[in-house]
């Protein structure tokens, strides 16, 4: 018999003060291939990558109107007699009183300028391989593409490589921005970042249509990409303000929802168009009645299987499971609860692929390292930023 979970959890919020103050970020964020720092209209401070590697070759982008941070990226050149992997090295933060790791959010972005197709190639995190960068479709559609992942820092340094990959294509690796982003120790706390890297696959702000949910709303400078619902999107007609959940959601991604019809189940493809290969996954689910003072309950179920059966109180509750069991396409369902005059809903999502660490460290260039890869699919986000 198979369960489908070994540990699931359920935080009902309580009440604290909101931190009117903006948080600063901490760690580094990098535009690739720049000159000069700058500060962006968000507030972010970009630094030039100079002072992160040596190698490879400085690019402007020609196509006019992007974000800054993909008006210029650096390549590096692919050599098919003896591929190499070209290394970001960041300083992390020990806290040598404690004995929880620090871990960070990575997330590398690219636009590709052409001539021709994007390279494909491979990401490495401290020797482990952590995805294939394919940003072919993403390039044919217009878009830029990133990569999220949560890593654990388990020395003084993290490297973060780009490495091409004879079984892809022959193209340059390239990259366009590099962002490495402290998170305090109770955000995705119930991975054991001892043994495991979380590879991020959807965040999804359910009932929006509008703009990215990110800094300084998200104090990570998380993406919460919207997941626009024309029948089912609701607005709430209250606003949270206090943040009590251990991954400390911006609080607007509760502003939004997806409310079910009266009365009826509602099912949904979620995240859109990815087919997950069979493994084990993070999911956590953010709920918070639209209404104020208000209390529903409701089922959840992911492909079938119960994930949460209970209540959702206008201050809000977030539920998550550090291994679900997840394979192919998912699908998420609302389902009504004993009160059937309250529809459910759902207000935001996150889901991770599990990626397991080594503990070889590889610090050499060239063919050797490939041997001891591990396998990890592609994840990968749309929209241009
Ligand atoms: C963020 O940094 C600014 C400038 O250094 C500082 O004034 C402010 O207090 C910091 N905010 C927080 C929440 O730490
Ligand atoms: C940065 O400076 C280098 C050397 O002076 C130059 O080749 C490169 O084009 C400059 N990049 C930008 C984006 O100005
Ligand atoms: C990139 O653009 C900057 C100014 O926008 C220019 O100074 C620099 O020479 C350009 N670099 C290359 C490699 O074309
Ligand atoms: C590719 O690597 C081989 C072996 O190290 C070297 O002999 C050759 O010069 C390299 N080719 C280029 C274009 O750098
Ligand atoms: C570590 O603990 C010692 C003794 O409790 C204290 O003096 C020191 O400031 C602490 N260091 C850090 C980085 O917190
Ligand atoms: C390329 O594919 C072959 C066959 O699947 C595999 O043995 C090899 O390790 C791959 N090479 C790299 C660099 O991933
Ligand atoms: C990259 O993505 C494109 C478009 O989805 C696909 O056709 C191609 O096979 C992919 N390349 C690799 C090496 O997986
Ligand atoms: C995660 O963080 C929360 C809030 O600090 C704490 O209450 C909880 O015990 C932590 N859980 C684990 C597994 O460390
Ligand atoms: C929630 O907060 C936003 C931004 O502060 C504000 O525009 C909106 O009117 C508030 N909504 C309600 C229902 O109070
Ligand atoms: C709603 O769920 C809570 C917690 O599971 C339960 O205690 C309560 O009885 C439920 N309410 C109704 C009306 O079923
Ligand atoms: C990794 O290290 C742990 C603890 O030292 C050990 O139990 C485990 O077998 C090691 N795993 C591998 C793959 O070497």
């Amino acid at each position: 018999m198979e369960t489908h979970f070994r540990f699931l959890f359920l935080l009902l919020f309580s009440l604290l003060p909101s931190a009117l103050s903006q948080f600063n970020i901490s760690g580094v964020l990098i535009d690739c291939s720049v000159n000069t720092s700058y500060t962006d209209n968000q507030g972010l401070r970009w630094l030039p990558d100079s002072q992160f590697i040596t190698s490879g070759v400085s690019k402007n982008v020609s196509t006019p109107g992007l974000f800054t941070t993909f008006s210029t990226l650096r390549s590096f050149p692919y050599n098919a007699t003896r591929p190499r992997k070209f290394c970001y090295t960041l300083s992390s933060y020990r806290d040598l009183n404690s004995s929880r790791v620090k871990r960070y959010l990575i997330r590398t972005s690219y636009f590709f300028d052409g001539p021709g197709l994007p390279p494909v190639f491979d990401l490495i995190v401290d020797g482990n391989l952590w995805t294939m960068v394919n940003t072919t479709a993403d390039y044919l559609a217009g878009s830029a593409s990133y990569y999220e992942v949560v890593f654990p820092a388990r020395g003084k340094t993290i490297n973060v490589c780009l490495a091409g990959n004879p079984n892809y294509t022959k193209g340059d690796p390239f990259i366009s921005s590099l962002e490495f982003i402290m998170l305090d120790d109770s955000v995705y706390n119930a991975t054991d970042f001892g043994k495991k890297a979380m590879g991020l696959i959807a965040r999804s702000k359910f009932g929006a249509s509008g703009e990215t949910e990110r800094y300084p709303n998200d104090r990570y400078n998380r993406y919460w990409q919207p997941f626009p619902d024309q029948i089912h999107a609701k607005t709430s007609t209250h606003n949270i303000t206090s943040s009590a959940f251990w991954n400390l959601p911006p609080l607007d991604v509760f502003n939004t929802a997806i409310v079910a019809d009266k009365g009826n189940p509602l099912a949904f493809q979620w995240p859109q168009q990815v087919s997950l290969q069979r493994s084990t996954y993070y999911v956590a689910l953010y709920f918070a009645d639209t209404l104020p003072k208000s209390s529903r309950n409701l089922s959840v179920y992911i492909n079938g299987y119960q994930f949460y059966d209970g209540a959702v109180t206008s201050d809000g509750v977030v539920v998550f499971s550090p291994e679900w069991i997840l394979s192919g396409l998912t699908t998420l369902t609302l389902a009504p609860g004993s009160n059937l005059n309250l529809p459910p809903l759902i207000n935001a999502g996150e889901v991770f692929g599990l990626l397991d660490l080594q503990n070889l460290t590889i610090t050499r260039d060239g063919m050797d390292f490939f041997s001891v890869m591990i396998g990890w699919c592609g994840i990968k986000l749309y929209g241009r930023l």
